[in-house]
């Protein structure tokens, strides 16, 4: 088996590389001056099972570009077994038509990325899954959960600690990491206009649970899966903020933190932000690597 690293996406990449011992594939590239992009891998990969490790952000619609010529070259070269690790999946969050003639961006992706010669596509923490399910086996979402209850057991006093979900589609994740922990749950519901995507508002789905949480517990911490302009978190964190003052840590897979974000974050009474390194930033302290690796081996 051999590694091909998206060269936008090299910290990710060269982790998941180390820890499963696979030999890189070493790769020319570089830009023209129009700004077309040139690749061409330097070792031979005919007959080989070869794992490409995508990046997906920023620049989605250049990195998808980036994609196709990764995963139709290994093709035409005759490369064997093609899995394309994505792990964070763009376009996820256009999974359905939400109004008459919108495209589903979602599957168009997927079905690009198989298109191109992908055998298998692994991804982490998909906005949704339903509407991969078609591809079967060959779409793999793989949870950050064990990543994430890793990092908070490592980081703070679990006895101290009870998780939110931002809405009422992360409960169950939520859930998840919350019973490996064997700590409390709660969550928030939102309401959202379907044509400027604002949210009206945020709720707490149980706020009996909500109000005794926030009295016997010291800190909060906020998993999503996405954060992007901080809209939804602040959002909670505010009403959040209104009622606790324990100390209150804004979690989230993929950290694209645009502009103005963390700034949100901040003002609506976040102590502390962390993401998983699926997109590079600054918060990225817990590593999906780990988890990936897992899955690989499995596959394999
Ligand atoms: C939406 O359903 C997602 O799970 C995230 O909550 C959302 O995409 C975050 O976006 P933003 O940071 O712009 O509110």
């Amino acid at each position: 088996m051999l590694i091909l690293v998206d060269p936008y996406y090299d910290a990710l990449g060269f982790e998941i590389s180390r820890d499963l011992r696979v030999e890189l594939v070493p790769l020319e590239h570089k830009v023209f001056p129009d700004g077309e992009s040139y690749f061409r891998f330097l070792r031979d990969v005919a007959g080989e099972d070869v794992l490409c490790v995508l990046s997906s952000y920023p620049n989605q619609d250049k990195a998808i570009l980036r994609a196709i010529f990764f995963l139709r070259t290994l093709r035409d070269l005759g490369a064997k077994k093609i899995i394309a690790v994505i792990p964070y999946f763009p376009y996820a969050r256009q999974d359905k038509r939400f109004l008459p003639g919108e495209c589903v961006s979602a599957r168009v992706v997927a079905e690009t990325i198989f298109s191109a010669g992908a055998d298998y596509i692994i991804t982490v923490d998909v906005h949704s899954e339903k509407v991969f399910e078609n591809f079967g086996k060959r779409f793999l979402n793989i949870k950050a959960v064990k990543a994430w209850a890793n990092y908070i057991k490592a980081n703070y006093r679990t006895d101290d600690v009870f998780i939110i979900a931002p809405d009422k589609g992360r409960i169950d994740y939520v859930e998840a990491v919350a019973s490996l922990l064997d700590v409390p749950f709660t969550g928030f519901e939102k309401r959202r206009d379907l044509v400027s995507g604002e949210i009206k508002k945020h709720q707490p789905i149980n706020p009996e649970k909500f109000g005794t949480l926030v009295k016997s517990r010291k800190v909060a911490i906020l998993l999503d899966d996405i954060i992007s302009t901080g809209g939804t978190a602040a959002g909670v964190i505010k009403e959040l903020r209104k009622i606790f003052d324990g100390k209150i840590v804004a979690g989230f897979t993929h950290g694209l933190f645009l502009p103005g974000s963390i700034e949100k974050l901040l003002k609506a009474g976040a102590d502390e932000i962390v993401s998983t390194n699926t997109v590079r930033n600054s918060f990225a302290k817990v590593s999906v690597a780990s988890i990936i690796v897992e899955e690989i081996r499995k596959i394999l």
